[in-house]
């Protein structure tokens, strides 16, 4: 079976209507690999407006969502709002979300399950902090994080695993091809033993941390990286070359 490159960007709490529209001007042009899946992850008050401007093969994703389909959580949007404004995609777990917002694995579990129920794609997001990869814990957090995901989805077709180390994210460190190789592969034993054989191999895992053109290639060589999960170089024209990091 082969897994098809993904390649997500992670605006963040980024953009504005000028950037936006540098960034759609960006994705249009391309040329996009079309052996590439590509899912852009957008602040949600430009959700509409991005997605309209895209073409459909880009998919468009929510950064986040709530756990419920409506009622009284201010500030919140829900799976069924995104469902209503053709958006199919979320972003969940995102270590901002864990390490700034204070998410827990159980919190971000009941959101992957709901957001699934609900009929949304989800980009699943985990990854170590750097003292416990310095402490010898990566697995442990990793494995942790992923089994309180893994409870809750019942159709993995509809999920991407984003393999995040934190000590990576905004920071200009990446993960070293190797590094990346082994988690990803730990990661990809993991769910073969505890999901199955074949969840294991159709799953795509995905890199986030750092990457840019300079190094997406290198890191798209392993056999286990699956594509990437792309912060602040999404914002800029080079993101191109990270979606045709396989050409
Ligand atoms: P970065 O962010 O590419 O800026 O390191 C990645 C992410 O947080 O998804």
């Amino acid at each position: 079976m082969v897994r098809k490159f993904f390649v997500g960007g992670n605006w963040k709490m980024n953009g504005g209507k000028a950037l936006n529209n540098e960034i759609i001007q960006t994705l249009v042009n391309g040329p996009l690999d079309d052996g590439t899946e590509v899912v852009v992850s957008v602040p949600s008050i430009y959700l509409s407006e991005v997605r309209r401007q895209l073409p459909e093969k880009i998919g468009v994703s929510a950064q986040n969502a709530y756990k419920v389909s409506k009622g009284a959580f201010t500030g919140e949007i829900s799976p069924a709002m995104l469902k209503d404004i053709g958006i199919n995609w979320v972003l969940l777990g995102h270590s901002e979300r864990r390490n700034v917002f204070g998410e827990t694995d159980e919190l971000i579990a009941d959101k992957v399950g709901h957001a699934l129920d609900e009929g949304l794609k989800v980009i699943a997001c985990i990854g170590e902090l750097l003292d416990e990869r310095e402490a010898g814990k990566t697995t442990d957090v990793v494995f942790r994080q992923t089994k309180a995901i893994a409870a809750k989805v019942k159709d993995w077709n509809q999920v991407v695993l984003a393999y995040e180390p934190v000590w990576a994210i905004g920071t200009g460190k990446t993960a070293s091809p190797a590094q990346a190789q082994e988690v990803h592969l730990q990661l990809r034993e993991w769910l073969k033993t505890n999901v199955s054989p074949a969840v294991a191999e159709s799953t795509r895992i995905i890199y986030g941390g750092s990457v840019t053109g300079g190094n997406a290639k290198e890191l798209a060589q392993e056999k286990d990286v699956d594509g990437f999960l792309v912060g602040g170089a999404s914002l800029k024209p080079e993101f191109v070359q990270i979606v045709n990091a396989k050409v």
